[in-house]
């Protein structure tokens, strides 16, 4: 190597390299922290709504007030009518149902904060995976016994994958040894594991 083309190396080309190094570096570690981050999420809402009560001391079934994860994509978060069924009378004088009937007399939605979101260009459907056998808390944790919702899992490309590689060993936690069902659909449906199954 000559001398210039040496000179050359030291003064442009390590530099470029050392600062693509530094920024694939910190794009990692900021990555990694937005995940890290992201469980435990646990925001508070703009009314006092508690799971653990409803889900879990009055034992209402999450299907009651989340109606659409069966049917389709999303599961859906109740309109205030939902909860009247019941606070037009129950507790009707506590501040926090004073609160929920302002916004059901103003015709207003309770602007409830996102916890659990994908990015626009996943494909994610709810009706699928409970079809197939697979419970609410594998996704979302003990929400039975949550007085604010927290989000459990990362909702990561590697944690879908994890599940849709090896559905057997990820399910017997929830639906016991026997469950050949959700392997026999993943199988089945080797679009699990393609791109284009989640990005479309
Ligand atoms: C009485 C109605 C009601 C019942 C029953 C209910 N939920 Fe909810 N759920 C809500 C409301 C309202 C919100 C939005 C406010 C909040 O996050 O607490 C919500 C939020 C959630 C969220 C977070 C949504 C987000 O923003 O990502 C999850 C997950 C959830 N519910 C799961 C469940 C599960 C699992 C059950 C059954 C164990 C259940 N819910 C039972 C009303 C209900
Ligand atoms: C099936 C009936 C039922 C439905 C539907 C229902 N609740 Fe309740 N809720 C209750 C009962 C009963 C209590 C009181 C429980 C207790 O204190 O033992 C309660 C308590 C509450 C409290 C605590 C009130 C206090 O004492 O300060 C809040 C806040 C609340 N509910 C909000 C909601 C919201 C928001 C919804 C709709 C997403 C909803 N509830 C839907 C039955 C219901
Ligand atoms: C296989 C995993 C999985 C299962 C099982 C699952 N969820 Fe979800 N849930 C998710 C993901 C991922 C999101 C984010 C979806 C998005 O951004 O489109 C989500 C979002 C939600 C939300 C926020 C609003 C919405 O519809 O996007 C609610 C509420 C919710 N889930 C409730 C439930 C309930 C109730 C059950 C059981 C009946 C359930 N989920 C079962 C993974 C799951
Ligand atoms: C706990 C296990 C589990 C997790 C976690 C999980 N899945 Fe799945 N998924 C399944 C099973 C089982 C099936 C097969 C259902 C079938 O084909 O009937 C499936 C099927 C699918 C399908 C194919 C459905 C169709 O329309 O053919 C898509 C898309 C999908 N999952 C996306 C996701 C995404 C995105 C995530 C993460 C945000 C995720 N899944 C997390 C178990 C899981
Ligand atoms: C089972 C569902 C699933 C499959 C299959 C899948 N992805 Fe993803 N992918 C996701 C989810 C969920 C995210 C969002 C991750 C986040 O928000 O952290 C994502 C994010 C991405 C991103 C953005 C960068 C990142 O990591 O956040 C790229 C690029 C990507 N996927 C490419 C691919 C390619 C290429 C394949 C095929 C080899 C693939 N994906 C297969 C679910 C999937």
């Amino acid at each position: 190597m000559d001398k210039q083309m040496l000179d050359y190396n030291i003064r442009v080309r390590l530099p470029i390299i050392l600062v693509a190094v530094v920024v694939a570096y910190f794009a990692t570690f900021f990555a990694g922290f937005k995940e890290r981050n992201m469980v435990g999420y646990a925001p508070e809402q703009p009314i006092k709504f508690s799971h653990k009560l409803h889900a879990g001391d009055l034992g209402m079934d999450c299907r009651y007030c989340h109606t659409a994860a069966e049917k389709g994509r999303h599961a859906g978060v109740p309109s205030t009518d939902t909860c009247m069924n019941c606070h037009s009378v129950a507790r009707a004088d506590m501040p926090e149902i004073k609160k929920l009937k302002e916004y059901f007399d103003s015709n207003e939605p309770i602007p409830w904060v996102r916890i659990h979101k994908t990015p626009d260009f996943v494909y994610f459907n709810h009706s699928v995976h409970l079809a197939s056998g697979i419970d609410c808390a594998q996704c979302h944790g003990d929400v039975a016994g949550m007085d604010v919702v927290q989000r459990t899992k990362p909702l990561s490309m590697g944690w879908c994958l994890e599940c849709h590689r090896t559905p057997q060993e990820q399910l017997i936690e929830v639906t016991g040894p026997d469950n050949q069902k959700s392997a026999q659909l993943v199988r089945k449906h080797a679009g699990g594991q393609h791109c284009s199954a989640c990005h479309r």
